[in-house]
């Protein structure tokens, strides 16, 4: 199964992650505790794609590559492929020609989750071999997107990001080309964000006759590159945890499915899942309510958490508000103090984001 090579997107500067992203790529923040790249690598690899080259931005390159490395605790076999500059998608894939030669290949871009993974769409292009094959879903919002018009199922017009969009078919960040995508990509002109567009490569290979075939997501779709989507994503993912305790449990209880890695600590607190809590992490005298990831080393004490993202090292305690829909990156600290005048203290970084009821 060798055929196709795979080619990861995993650049962009991540602005509408801000701040977390000032420190690190998008792509690695953790979606159920799991780097949201390494879903992407994984649904590859178990579509017999395992010959897999990265495309990092200078910025965020070595952070990735360090928590990839060559790929094969995934199974993969990973190269890496430096993009001088954020100048758009096509232009990541003309960064690749070298490494997918005449190979077909899937494109896949590393802030993007898709529930039932890719394998029945590489066995569909597979044994069809269209010049493109892309993936469409329905959104309530089509013009954040790239937005496709069909006639029947026949791709006839793509458009990217439409202020009056010919559909609400929203273009998924999963394509797989044959060679002739090098071509089309070296044929366009840079858009008005100023970036050479996937979208105008592909719809020039429409214009020059090619075979564009289209499919639609089965299972949830989520592109991750916001708070609000990020939420989502481990909201979706968690839907399907299973319960696994492994770590320890003192005088608490545990409702629903809620995975608990060995060498957590969870004392006199209620965890209501489905929520991940990672080896290191201290939970005591609070409450972790549904849609929860906390990562490895995290505290929360004396405090009510739910829907929200924890990452390393972060530490909420004597909160009293309950604490939903938050992403706290790592090391963050947050926390309650007896102090008179009852003020507000904070060191906070670029375009953090508080809000106090
Ligand atoms: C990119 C593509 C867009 C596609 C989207 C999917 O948008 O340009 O066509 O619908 O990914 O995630 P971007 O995330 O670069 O704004």
């Amino acid at each position: 199964m060798g055929d196709l090579k795979g080619l990861i997107l995993s650049g962009g500067a991540g602005t509408r992650l801000r701040p977390i992203t000032h420190t690190s790529a998008k792509q690695l923040v953790p979606v159920a505790n799991k780097p949201v790249l390494f879903y992407g690598i994984e649904a590859l690899v178990s579509a017999g794609v395992s010959e897999i080259a990265i495309v990092i931005a200078p910025e965020t390159g070595e952070e990735i590559r360090a928590a990839v490395g060559d790929g094969s605790a995934l199974g993969a076999r990973v190269t890496y492929i430096t993009q001088d500059a954020p100048r758009g998608l096509a232009h990541a894939l003309l960064c690749a020609e070298g490494f997918v030669g005449s190979a077909s290949f899937v494109m896949y871009l590393g802030d993007n989750l898709l529930r039932d993974g890719i394998t029945e769409l590489a066995a569909a292009f597979r044994a069809s071999r269209p010049d493109a094959s892309i993936l469409l879903t329905e959104v309530a919002d089509p013009w954040h997107y790239g937005v496709a018009a069909l006639e029947g199922e026949r791709v006839v017009r793509l458009v990217e990001k439409p202020t009056e969009p010919p559909s609400s078919l929203a273009l998924v960040g999963v394509y797989m080309f044959g060679p002739e995508i090098f071509a089309a990509a070296k044929s366009i002109s840079p858009s008005a964000r100023g970036e050479l567009e996937i979208t105008d490569a592909i719809q020039s290979l429409i214009d020059s006759g090619r075979r564009v075939e289209s499919h639609t997501v089965t299972g949830w779709w989520k592109d991750t590159g916001q708070l609000d989507d990020m939420l989502e994503a481990n909201r979706l993912v968690l839907s399907d945890i299973e319960r696994r305790l492994e770590g320890e449990l003192v005088e608490s209880r545990v409702e629903g499915p809620v995975r608990l890695d060995a060498g957590a600590r969870v004392e006199r607190s209620l965890i209501r899942g489905p929520a991940v809590i990672a080896a290191g992490a201290v939970i005591s005298d609070s409450y972790v309510g549904p849609y929860t990831s906390i990562g490895p080393d995290v505290v929360v004490s004396g405090s009510e958490v739910e829907h929200s993202i924890l990452l390393a090292g972060s530490r909420i305690e004597g909160v009293e508000t309950r604490v939903e829909a938050s992403l706290l990156g790592r090391g963050v600290r947050l926390r309650r103090v007896e102090r008179r005048p009852s003020t507000l203290r904070m060191i906070l970084g670029d375009r953090s984001e508080i809000e106090i009821p």
